[in-house]
């Protein structure tokens, strides 16, 4: 194929420009006269298309930590002045980035999945009952704080700045995923025979406590750091906890997305965190109906719900507070000598946090 420079007039002339539309509106052909310092920059396509990071070329990358205007001009372009204000109030870098925000967006959208075609539906085996159940407690209860995810950044995401919009653009990511979680949960729930179970007003509470955060800061601690780092650890023990192949494959797709969720949050709180959530990981912790649930499910069946399903739960539990804690060290926030869990009674270990 034979590539035609386009044909470029030899000189333009501006003044030769009309200054009136046909239909009477001034015309000042400002966008065409602009001579702006980075055009004709080119970004290159890599081997996965034109990323996000591609295109953060020159002045385009720049995120400014303290952005001069607060309306929704893109960042980069000519703005006028008399731009409004359009009412954030995260208008902070440190408000809402992370250094690995950009690429979380581009992994983000790369691997979108379907809970309708992904997940085998037709080769849900017949359970017994009991583990059935189980089952359908755990579906319940995720199903149910999924949304808390989707809820909290959109609340947000309307007062961040619109130079942030990378961040911004990866919340929008973070939403469909858990759209996509509940969709996948109570789908479970229902497509065994079997059906949603309890609900408590405790784990309600504790939702209400997260969407109540007086802070952006605290509101993603309490959900990016604590809660979602909880869920985290549940989808990862998936292949213990799964009754068949189809739960196995439902935890392992909602992983990837989550562990997505959890690297904003901690890299993000890496800048500050003033809320203590200690109190709120109890709480969730102790959640009996998917507590109990989770042990039926650890054990293979309620008979062994004492002699395997607590322990294995337990073991469990140890293990989110373990990378709870890790985490924390990670975004900066040591809570080894500050928390207010019982680490000795729960098995942890101060060693195993900081080499996790
Ligand atoms: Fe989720
Ligand atoms: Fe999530």
């Amino acid at each position: 194929m034979t590539v035609t420079e386009p044909a470029q007039p030899a000189e333009l002339d501006y003044d030769s420009l009309p200054t009136v539309s046909p239909l009477g509106a001034a015309l000042d052909w400002k966008w065409l006269k602009g001579a702006k310092s980075e055009w004709g920059v080119r970004p290159k396509p890599g081997p996965r298309g034109l990323t996000m990071l591609d295109i953060a070329v020159g002045s385009y990358g720049d995120v400014p930590e303290h952005p001069k205007y607060r309306s929704m001009a893109p960042r980069g372009a000519d703005v006028d002045p008399d731009t409004p204000d359009m009412g954030y109030i995260l208008n902070n870098k440190t408000d809402v980035w992370s250094e690995n925000v950009i690429e979380l967006y581009e992994e983000a959208v790369a691997r979108q999945w379907s809970a309708t075609r992904d997940i085998p539906w037709g080769e849900l085996p017949e359970l017994r009952s009991d583990i059935e159940h189980a089952i359908c407690q755990v579906c319940t209860t995720l199903t149910e704080v999924e949304m808390i995810a989707a809820d909290l950044p959109a609340k947000w995401m309307w007062r961040m700045n619109h130079d942030f919009i990378e961040a911004k653009m990866f919340l929008c990511t973070q939403i469909m995923d858990e759209a996509r979680h509940a969709e996948v949960f109570r789908k479970r729930a229902l497509a065994n025979g079997g059906g949603l179970l309890m609900s408590r007003g405790h784990g309600e509470g504790l939702l209400r406590t997260i969407l109540e955060a007086k802070t952006y800061h605290q509101a993603t601690a309490l959900m990016h750091l604590l809660g979602e780092g909880f869920i985290l650890d549940i989808f990862r023990m998936g292949e213990l906890i799964a009754p068949s192949p189809v739960e196995k494959r439902i935890f392992r797709m909602a992983m990837q997305d989550e562990a997505r969720h959890v690297a904003y949050g901690t890299m993000h709180i890496r800048y500050t965190v003033e809320h203590d959530p200690d109190v709120a990981l109890t709480e969730f912790g102790t959640n009996q109906d998917f507590g109990s649930a989770l042990a039926v499910l650890l054990g293979g069946g309620v008979e062994h719900v004492e002699d395997k399903g607590f322990p294995l739960q337990a073991e469990l539990q140890r293990k989110q507070f373990t990378s709870y804690l890790a985490r924390c060290e990670r975004a900066g926030i040591s809570r080894l000598t500050r928390t207010k869990l019982p680490l000795e009674l729960l098995g942890i270990d101060r060693a195993t946090v900081l080499a996790n």
